[in-house]
């Protein structure tokens, strides 16, 4: 933003400046101030109201009034997944079950789902922060927002609904799956924005491919991605291919869903975190110790203004590292998340993120971006199968000279040894929505 009240945007365009809402015309220390007033009131809040903060904050031996500096909240209890569980479904809840207007749930592979709810303030900051998020992206009042991400107990396609439209824009909730019908709205709507995970997004442009459409000839504009780690290598497929600006937007269930942290088009440098409404700390993961701006490790969210269910202290279980904002100054911003710590797989002694091998596999021509991670183990020892698509038309020798060509990139890059197949165009699953890279073949509980 200058004074132009423009922005210049990647491709030389300007686009007009949204309205900036009071928050992101703040100063980092009008920001820091508001942060602290509202931390000791959320602390308060989480304390008098659930039996789980009263008894973690009690068993550390702080109270609430022990917050005085935003520092001090490193003194304080964190709080994982596992606490959630334990609560199942209503046990966190802050306030009366009269007052929560919409339950959400996170998928939970293994085990019970989590249940996060909402007040009707709940439900208006986070409409306030996707569309806030929208605007960042290049949103405008009156753009059509395609909406693919999945409709249900999942918070992508309700929370993206809500903030488009408190953005001004007019939503098209197409929801996921259908793939041919996602094309078909697409081609006769005319949305300019699409709010989609990246790996569904791959999943229509082939759609657009099939259908013999150029998908660079549609009228979409932005592309808001999240949901689940994309590369700088997977921004570049889905730009050139679709011909848009794809952003990323982060978020998670148990501390609100979509619209926690938005990066900008204007500089496409990683999320800014809307920091007046999720406080950031980053810390060890090994042993939870509060690392300094700019060190790598787990991502932990403190919750500001939730009522209903408000989170202390959360460990997302997200890496990344907290740096300076910049197209909105008063918010730092978080490095891309590339993974989580769930997903690292150890393979004879070595971290490999399938994010890594997502990266290497972009760099090689010859593939498509559709892979899966097959670990199998023979005898003591694990395995680790890339199975990626080749591009349609690509000879034989040229897929054997590829995947010779990414044996070698994982090893020199990653690390490790593994074994390259690659199959033929389309075999593989496609996602409709967060795609699962892993396929883990060895034996349960081994
Ligand atoms: O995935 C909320 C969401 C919906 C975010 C739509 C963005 C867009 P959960 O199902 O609770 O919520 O999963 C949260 O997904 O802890 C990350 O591991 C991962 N994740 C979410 N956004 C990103 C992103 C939604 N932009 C979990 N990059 C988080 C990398 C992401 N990982």
């Amino acid at each position: 933003m200058d004074d132009s009240g423009s922005t210049a945007v990647p491709g030389g365009q300007r686009l007009p400046d949204g309205p900036r809402d009071a928050a992101e015309r703040m100063s980092r220390a009008e920001l820091r101030d508001l942060q602290l007033t509202r931390l000791r009131a959320a602390l308060r809040h989480a304390y008098d109201h659930v039996e789980t903060y009263r008894r973690k904050f009690d068993a550390a031996g702080v109270a609430p009034g022990d917050c005085r500096t935003l520092a001090d909240l490193a003194r304080f209890p964190f709080t994982t997944k596992a606490d959630l569980r334990d609560g199942y479904p209503f046990g966190m809840f802050a306030v009366p079950r009269s007052e929560v207007r919409r339950i959400h749930a996170s998928s939970g592979t293994t085990g019970r789902p989590t249940v996060v709810g909402y007040t009707a303030n709940d439900l208006s900051v986070w409409a306030d922060v996707v569309a806030r998020s929208i605007r960042a992206a290049g949103g405008r009042p009156g753009d059509r927002v395609h909406i693919a991400y999945g409709y249900g107990l999942f918070t992508g396609g309700l929370g993206a609904h809500y903030g488009a439209e408190r953005a001004g824009c007019t939503v098209i909730p197409a929801s996921g799956g259908m793939t041919a019908r996602q094309v078909q709205l697409i081609r006769d709507l005319a949305p300019e924005i699409i709010m989609v995970t990246p790996s569904y997004m791959l999943t229509l442009l082939d759609e657009f491919e099939k259908q013999g459409v150029d998908p660079r000839s549609t009228s979409l504009r932005v592309g808001i991605f999240g949901a689940e780690p994309w590369t700088e290598g997977m921004r570049r497929e889905i730009e050139e291919r679709a011909g848009i600006d794809a952003v990323d937007i982060y978020g998670l269930s148990e501390v609100m869903g979509p619209g926690v942290a938005q990066e900008c088009v204007e500089t496409k440098d990683g999320p800014h975190i809307w920091e007046d409404h999720f406080l950031p700390e980053v810390v060890d993961p090994a042993d939870g110790a509060v690392l300094p701006d700019g060190d790598h490790g787990e991502l932990v969210f403190t919750s500001l203004t939730k009522e209903a269910l408000p989170v202390i202290r959360y460990r997302t279980r997200d890496l990344t590292r907290l740096l300076p904002g910049t197209a909105r100054p008063a918010f730092r911003r978080m490095e891309k998340v590339t993974g989580r710590c769930d997903d690292m797989i150890i393979l004879r002694g070595v971290n490999v993120f399938p994010t890594q091998i997502e990266e290497i596999l972009l760099r090689t021509p010859a593939v498509a971006p559709h892979f899966e991670l097959r670990l199998t183990r023979e005898g003591r020892m694990d395995r680790m199968a890339v199975r990626v698509e080749a591009r349609p038309g690509t000879s034989d020798e040229r897929r054997r000279a590829a995947a010779e060509e990414i044996v070698r990139a994982v090893k020199d890059g990653v690390g490790v040894t593994v074994a390259v197949e690659v199959v033929d165009p389309y075999t593989l699953e496609r996602s409709v929505g967060k795609i699962r890279r892993v396929v883990d073949l060895r034996e349960p509980g081994a």
